[in-house]
């Protein structure tokens, strides 16, 4: 059986993004005729799609997904469409109008147009980040969404509800995939808001007593980068629409925990130095019931969090090396 992407016209909003990139990358294999990115660059480059930059089956738009003219065209060339375009969560807090209108009223534009362009399935990106501190642990998709503060968190759950009504209401096909905590090769080194395992790295690199505040006991679920590209494209090809599924590892990793590993996969006996807390986390725990994604996309998360920080921490140096002899 030919796969339904041989062939068929892709839009990726946010595919020069740290998971977007990979997800272009995952579906060239399956041939197909053209995949149209739109990105602004805010925080994707050039740098994240040059294994992929020269292939002409893809086509990079410099663009902003506010321009609706733009988005139109492109999804009107389109046969499928992963929405991935948004801002992070503290951006959202920091410019909450900003917020409304790249993760709100940018995903209504689509939710419109991939309706009126008769588009076959939408992938779009949601997050853990929906349930708040969530009811149980793993937590399942069914635990609700009510916990959650922020709005970032608030902006995904109304992606996916939109998108359900459109389901509802004109047919729309759709899958709404909650990450949990993405990383890997390519996530943000130098931005504003950069993650703590980069912030360990550069004290790793600079031999400097890497930092924990609190007692380290907020856990999270973390997964590789190229498990979430291949559950975008898992979720493309399934017969399933009009859900939402967990994409973690099922693995609980508390911060001290996660020291330890990047510390050991560097081989460094650097000590960690702990600090008061200096912000309180309302969300202290992450661990995701994958077993939904596992009976209905066939999709499990296969880069062990150990294997995945040797490859982050590989790419991390070979950055830094190629930064020092620019
Ligand atoms: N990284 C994670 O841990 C994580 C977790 C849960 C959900 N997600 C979601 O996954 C998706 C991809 O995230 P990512 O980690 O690759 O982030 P990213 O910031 O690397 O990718 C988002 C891309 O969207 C682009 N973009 C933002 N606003 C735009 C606009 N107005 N016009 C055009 N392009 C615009 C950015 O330049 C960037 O390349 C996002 O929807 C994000 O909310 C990510």
């Amino acid at each position: 059986m030919t796969s339904k992407i041989n062939g068929a016209r892709i839009l990726i909003t946010g595919g020069a993004g740290f998971i977007g990139s990979y997800v272009v990358e995952e579906l060239l294999p399956h041939n197909p005729k053209k995949i149209m990115i739109i990105d602004n660059l805010i925080r994707g480059s050039h740098e994240n799609m040059k294994n992929f930059s020269k292939d002409p089956r893809v086509e990079f738009i410099l663009g902003d997904l506010r321009d609706t003219e733009l988005l139109e065209k492109c999804i009107s060339q389109s046969d499928y469409v992963f929405h991935m375009g948004a801002l992070r969560i503290n951006s959202c807090a920091a410019d909450p109008k900003e917020g409304f209108e790249v993760m709100l009223k940018v995903t209504f534009d689509v939710a419109q147009l991939c309706v009126k362009y008769k588009i076959k399935k939408v992938i779009y990106s949601s997050s853990a980040s929906i349930y708040g501190l969530a009811q149980h642990f793993p937590t399942p998709e069914s635990d609700n969404p009510y916990d959650n503060q922020t709005f970032y968190g608030a902006a995904k759950m109304w992606g996916e509800q939109l998108f359900r009504s459109y389901k509802f209401m004109y047919g729309l096909d759709y899958v709404a995939l909650r990450y949990f905590n993405v990383y890997g090769p390519r996530m943000d080194t130098d931005g504003k808001y950069t993650e703590v395992m980069i912030k360990w790295l550069d004290c790793i690199r600079d031999g400097k007593q890497p930092l924990i505040y609190g007692d380290g006991s907020t856990s999270m679920d973390f997964v590789y980068v190229s498990d979430i590209a291949k559950a975008n494209v898992a979720a493309l090809l399934a017969n399933v629409t009009d859900s939402a599924f967990n994409v973690g590892y099922n693995r609980e990793t508390s911060l001290k925990e996660l020291l330890e590993l990047v510390l050991k996969a560097n081989n460094s006996v650097l000590e960690p130095k702990h600090m008061p807390e200096n912000t309180v986390n309302p969300v202290s725990r992450r661990l995701a019931d994958t077993s939904k994604a596992l009976n209905l996309l066939n999709f499990k998360a296969e880069v062990s969090l150990e294997d995945g920080l040797k490859k982050l921490s590989t790419w991390y140096f070979e950055k830094q090396k190629a930064k020092t002899t620019v």
